[in-house]
């Protein structure tokens, strides 16, 4: 049965696209992102489910371009050290592979925002008494919506989490307790990934739904790595 509540056909067509295009990307065109625009999308983000209604968001737009250069300069140090925590559990090879990679795209993007999880998380007990971890749930579902609704306006975003947190948080004076945990770039581009970024350099296989699916108990076959 249809539900009664359900959207229109192409409402619905409209979602799964969104769901189904929406990429990770890292090659911006310099283009700057309107203020309205940029608002409406955080707007999106501050729609998202959080544990007890907590709102553990913080958002930093940085505007700053000396502050911007400093951000790039952590997650390249952040990069290498990538690399080479690579290079020792697996290969020489894949730790060069690594390196060729593209992981960000913080000096080419319109807009470059830091995602924060809240100060003073330790007042919130609903949902994160065994879950504290919930906050950080509750800040990927805004980042999620963020990046579905920057892809419905033809904006690309990419998720950085390839820094610091200590020093990004001394860098942008969040105080203590707070924790920045994602660097997130905004911006036009010339068109979006087909696949994965990481699919189409031959980095890594998507696996199907069907792998990670299981009925009442764990299966303990292939289904974990
Ligand atoms: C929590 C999280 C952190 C990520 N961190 C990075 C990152 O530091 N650098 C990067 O290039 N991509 C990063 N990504 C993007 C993933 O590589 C990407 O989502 C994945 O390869 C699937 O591609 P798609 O998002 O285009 O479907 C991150 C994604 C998530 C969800």
């Amino acid at each position: 049965m249809t539900s009664p509540h359900a959207y229109t056909e192409a409402e619905q067509a409209a979602i799964y696209k969104v769901i189904a295009e929406r990429r990770d990307m890292r090659h911006f065109l310099p283009t700057p992102i309107p203020t309205a625009l940029l608002t409406k999308l955080l707007q999106a983000a501050h729609h998202a489910p959080s544990v007890g209604l907590m709102q553990p968001w913080r958002f930093i737009r940085v505007t700053n371009p000396e502050l911007r250069q400093t951000i790039h300069t952590q997650v390249n140090e952040e990069r290498i050290k990538t690399a080479q925590a690579i290079g020792e559990f697996d290969t020489t090879a894949r730790m060069a592979e690594f390196m060729r990679l593209k992981v960000e795209g913080i000096l080419d993007c319109g807009v470059v925002l830091i995602a924060t999880l809240c100060d003073h998380r330790e007042k919130h007990i609903f949902g994160r008494r065994t879950l504290p971890e919930m906050d950080m749930a509750s800040v990927s579902c805004a980042i999620q919506n963020l990046w579905l609704a920057a892809r419905a306006e033809g904006i690309g975003m990419g998720w950085v989490s390839m820094f610091d947190p200590e020093k990004l948080a001394k860098l942008l004076n969040i105080p203590n307790g707070a924790k920045p945990i994602a660097i997130l770039c905004l911006g036009y581009v010339n068109s979006f990934y087909k696949e994965p970024m990481l699919v189409e350099e031959g980095w890594a296989k998507e696996r199907p739904l069907s792998d990670m699916l299981m009925d009442n108990f764990w299966q303990h076959d292939e289904k974990s790595e």
